[in-house]
């Protein structure tokens, strides 16, 4: 479902003007997740582990976010891995706003993979998008985030691959609605405080490997998560305030795991 041009130009401007009485400057990556955000919300430990994972398979692993869209997660993994790639099919998110496109990022639909990669990442990917055929056969370690709804074009166990581990983390939607309700509407605080017990996270990491690999995979899933929590980014303050710390465990029976805790398969 490519953005119409006029829609992200609305949303743009919305943009522009929540910034005007935006009570914080991270507020905006959970209400404007394309623009300014990711559609999962994560924490520094989620690039870390993608990192740990991609350099167990090789010293300088290449790596594509497919669907990067600005690639606001990508950016976090050139961090430590400067030749990553993203591919996007919506050129115009660029070239019709009037924004520049990092070279590392290839004007393309995700059919058009056409090189091997050590790991392949599908970040929050739209319904009715499904081209787990050209990621299966490009890599042999795919990591996606999918919404809890709307998994299955995002499961790779028939293409021969093995779902080694998962966890769980809010999307920026289950982000957004805390804001809003923490922050920017006037309720009483017993209303509110119910409101907080239904909070719920529905984006889920899935990390697929061939089963040839996956003894790689888990061991560096492990050996990373173990040295957990290490580093963060300042965004995440509004992940803590907002009830979604590291390891917090929801009231919410349908999100029963703690935060970004690994569940081994
Ligand atoms: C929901 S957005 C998510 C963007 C980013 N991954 C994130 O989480 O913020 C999905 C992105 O995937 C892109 N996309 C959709 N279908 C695609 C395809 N077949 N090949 C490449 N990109 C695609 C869309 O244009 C859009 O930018």
């Amino acid at each position: 479902m490519p953005f119409s041009l006029e829609d992200l130009r609305k949303a743009r401007q919305a943009l522009t003007q929540f910034r005007s009485t935006s009570l914080s400057p991270h507020h905006e990556r959970y209400s404007f997740p394309f623009f300014a955000g990711s559609y999962f919300a994560y924490r520094k430990v989620d690039v870390l582990r993608v990192v740990a994972i991609a350099r167990a398979i090789s010293p300088s692993p290449s790596y594509l976010d497919v669907g990067c869209g600005y690639a606001d997660f990508l950016k976090c993994i050139r961090e430590f891995i400067p030749s990553a790639e993203g591919i996007e099919k919506d050129g115009g998110i660029f070239y019709g706003l009037g924004i520049a496109k990092p070279e590392y990022i290839r004007i393309a639909d995700a059919h058009w993979i056409d090189k091997k990669y050590d790991m392949i990442f599908v970040g929050w990917m739209e319904p009715g998008q499904d081209f787990r055929d050209p990621v299966a056969r490009e890599t042999d370690v795919i990591v996606t985030t999918l919404d809890q709804g709307i998994s299955l074009a995002a499961e790779f166990d028939g293409h021969d691959f093995r779902k080694v581990a998962w966890w769980r983390t809010p999307s920026w939607e289950d982000v957004n609605t805390e804001i809003m309700n923490r922050i920017y509407t006037k309720m009483p605080d017993d209303r509110r405080a119910g409101l907080t017990k239904m909070r719920g996270a529905h984006n889920l990491w899935y990390i697929y490997s061939r089963p040839a690999k996956a003894g790689i995979v888990k061991e560096a899933l492990r050996k990373q998560a173990e040295q957990e929590p290490v580093d963060s980014y300042d965004f995440e303050n509004v992940l803590d305030e907002c009830g979604y710390a590291y390891l917090q465990k929801l009231e919410n029976l349908a999100a029963p795991e703690p935060l970004w805790q690994v569940q081994w398969d």
